[in-house]
């Protein structure tokens, strides 16, 4: 079934996307220098690309850069003026990103931060800084609450906050798991259980990247 789910996905990419030079780099350039093949598939990068569109974006925040890939899905939905801050705890990783993020023109809007994701939300919490329009949360995942937590404090109404990996092939329902990915995956979900801040949903997906799901939030007005 991988392999047929692989298959789809590269069909929809193909017919629905047009080719395009510098998000291949941007894979190329991050396997290159040795990082792992994590990032969002293609389709799933357009998605990511399309809510923020569809929530009209200026200032989107990314939780786990990597090689920049998502990072310039989503930033080619800002305007001219739009900002995107993207946080990555990995020098070599911030390196890589920075190159791709500048070979992609987005380096007037994307800044890549470099620290643990809690310190620099902290900051940004603490220096007062406009809310985002989209975050979206693709760090490490045994923190992945408190990710959310500090999401909500850099929300308005109608922020959307996206969670990625969130079934872990299926490995969510699993009470008894004492993986700390899935651990910090059900503490989350408890959360959203009874959190009256957020409208949300959670998709499973399959596609190159296996078995997988993300959560998608909206923060509700007051
Ligand atoms: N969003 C990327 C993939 C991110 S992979 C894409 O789809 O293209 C997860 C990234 O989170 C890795 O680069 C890892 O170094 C980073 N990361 C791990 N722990 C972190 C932390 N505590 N703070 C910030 N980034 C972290
Ligand atoms: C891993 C991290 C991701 O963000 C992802 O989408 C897939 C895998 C990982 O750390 O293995
Ligand atoms: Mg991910």
């Amino acid at each position: 079934m991988e392999e047929l789910w692989s298959d789809v996905d590269d069909y929809f990419d193909h017919e629905l996307a047009q080719p395009d030079a510098v998000l291949d780099h941007a894979l190329a350039a991050s396997a290159d220098a040795g990082l792992p093949p994590i990032s969002v598939t293609p389709t799933q990068g357009k998605f990511l690309q399309l809510l923020a569109t569809m929530n009209r974006a200026r200032r989107i925040l990314e939780l786990g850069t990597l090689g920049g890939y998502s990072t310039i899905w989503m930033g080619r939905a800002l305007p001219a003026d739009g900002e995107l801050l993207s946080l990555e705890i990995d020098p070599s990783h911030a390196a890589v990103a920075r190159h791709n993020i500048a070979r992609a023109g987005l380096d007037d809007r994307v800044t890549v931060v470099l620290g643990p994701a809690t310190e620099t939300m902290a900051k940004l919490v603490a220096d007062g800084v406009k809310p985002f329009d989209l975050i979206f949360i693709d760090a490490d995942k045994p923190l992945i609450d408190e990710y959310f937590a500090r999401s909500l404090e850099l929300s308005k109404a109608g922020t959307v906050i996206v969670v990625d990996n969130v079934v872990r092939k299926g490995e969510v329902i699993n009470d008894e798991s004492e993986d700390a990915s899935v651990r910090g995956v059900r503490r989350l979900i408890d959360s959203l259980s009874h959190e009256t801040r957020v409208s949300c949903t959670a998709m499973q997906s399959v596609g190159s990247k296996g078995y997988d799901g993300f959560i998608l939030a909206v923060v509700k007005g007051t």
